[in-house]
């Protein structure tokens, strides 16, 4: 099949089912609640807000317990097998509850069970979880869930696609002030290592005009930050006849006090352009995460990355000569395939020229249906954990000083909220990305404040309110 957007009809159809499941549920002799869990990306949070806004149309509370849920759901990731396995324990440790409230409905659907193999495993193993569906057919939960309501039985439904587009499904987003906007889904890159490309279906683009609808709209009702998202958002438009730094700079021509960031940027096609965009801007984000995943040219092509460590340092090198505040941020995995002690060191060689602010790091994990499962990976576990801790020392004693540049200096700051581990001061984030905590008060939250920094943590700023 190929992708395509979904017709209108297709859509209202759901809309149509989520009645059904209203009047279902409304007889109930309580509001119906939902207990429901993302894990993953930030794409799939913004399914899950999508997933959790189907659910309020059609009648549902949400609860932070499955323990007294009516429905519980879990929407999962395939990235590696350890998030596999956490779904795989929670789905486990179900049973119990479902034992004692048998009319509780189980959901597992997102990337992990668009895997066939996974799919067939979970349907085995737990022959109480009700309903599993894949990617391509988020925006069926509606029926499905009724035909459940309905007719009882088991339902699994992981159709093989290139993938579609659902414009305007309904959304719960999860803050007043922060909007995640997907502006393309799936991925065309088939990196060894990952599975993404295989459950999440081929690249393809919302139309501009679409996105930048939404983004004025979401504006003018008061959000602050507009996230924009896609696995690889640098190719965003190539099946549309436009381009990710075209978008960008049409939103940023866009009125009002804003803050638009992005992720992920492939190293392959970001360019010197975007990089002037970005520093020329008025209200994108002067971060980029950039994730080179290895420092080995040899490795990189094994990954088939399609670009080499000179390259990269070359981007690094610009974006940090045309923006010289700019938080530069990476992924990089350890331990892949043929990856010998050498390729290691090269990547910690690459880390000391770069100097990132911070760095996500992962042992590789095989992947089921990737070209790398296939690959020879003599080294051990046990000496890839070795590599890894070396590599945590080094990011790590290089992060600690990455702020410190900051203190004395004033920046603009979207107050978010209360901070995590202080409850008495307010916490938001710089035009950087960069957390910073601060002494305010509540009528702040959601606006715009200039704060004069105190103190640099490796992980956040602290400062001082400017009056
Ligand atoms: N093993 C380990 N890490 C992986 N990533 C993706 N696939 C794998 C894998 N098979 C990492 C990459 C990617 C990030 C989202 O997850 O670094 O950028
Ligand atoms: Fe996980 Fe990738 Fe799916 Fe995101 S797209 S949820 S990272 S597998």
């Amino acid at each position: 099949m190929a992708a395509s957007c979904l017709s209108e009809d297709e859509l209202k159809e759901q809309r149509f089912f989520e009645q059904r499941v209203r009047a279902v549920t409304h007889v109930f002799d309580h509001k119906p609640l939902a207990f429901t869990h993302t894990y993953g990306c930030q794409q799939n949070v913004a399914d899950g807000e999508r997933l959790n806004g189907m659910l309020e149309e059609m009648g549902f509370e949400f609860t932070d317990s499955p323990d007294n849920a009516d429905l519980v759901l879990y929407n999962t990731c395939a990235v590696r097998e350890n998030a596999e396995n956490r779904v795989f324990g929670n789905v486990g440790a179900l049973k119990h509850i479902k034992r004692r409230n048998p009319d509780m409905i189980i959901a597992v659907c997102g990337c992990m069970v668009q895997q066939e193999h996974i799919a067939a495993r979970m349907k085995q193993r737990f022959p109480y979880v009700d309903l599993i569906f894949g990617t391509h057919v988020l925006h069926k939960f509606p029926e499905m869930l009724y035909g459940i309501y309905e007719k009882g039985g088991r339902l699994v439904c992981i159709p093989d696609s290139d993938g579609v587009i659902a414009e305007d499904l309904p959304v719960r987003r999860e803050s007043r002030f922060k909007a995640s906007v997907p502006i393309m889904y799936g991925c065309n890159n088939f990196c060894t290592y990952c599975i993404v490309p295989k459950v999440r279906g081929r690249e393809r683009s919302r139309e501009q005009a679409d996105i930048v609808r939404e983004v004025k709209g979401l504006v003018e009702s008061g959000y602050k930050e507009i996230l924009l998202l896609g696995q690889n958002v640098n190719s965003y438009g190539k099946d549309k006849g436009t381009s990710f730094p075209a978008l960008l700079a049409e939103l940023d021509a866009l009125d009002g006090e804003f803050m638009i960031s992005f992720m992920t940027s492939h190293p392959k096609d970001c360019s010197h352009e975007l990089i002037d965009i970005i520093a020329d801007s008025r209200h994108i984000s002067h971060h980029l995460h950039l994730p080179v995943q290895s420092g080995s040219d040899k490795i990189l092509k094994l990954m088939n990355r399609h670009y080499d460590t000179s390259r990269y340092l070359d981007l690094a090198e610009y974006a940090k000569r045309r923006i010289p505040d700019i938080q530069l941020t990476t992924d990089i995995i350890v331990g892949f395939p043929g990856e010998t002690y050498e390729d290691f060191t090269a990547t910690l060689e690459l880390i000391r020229k770069v100097k990132f602010d911070s760095a996500y790091t992962f042992i590789y994990s095989r992947r089921e249906g990737t070209k790398a499962a296939e690959m020879d990976d003599p080294v051990s576990d046990e000496e890839k954990g070795k590599w890894f801790r070396e590599l945590l020392d080094l990011q790590g004693s290089l992060g600690e000083q990455a702020y410190t540049k900051y203190v004395g200096r004033t920046l603009r700051v979207l107050c978010e909220g209360r901070g995590r581990t202080d409850e008495t001061l307010l916490t938001g984030r710089s035009r950087q990305n960069i957390i910073v905590d601060f002494a305010g008060s509540d009528e702040l939250l959601g606006s715009f404040v200039d704060v004069k920094i105190t103190m640099a943590l490796p992980w956040a700023l602290t400062g001082e309110i400017v009056k």
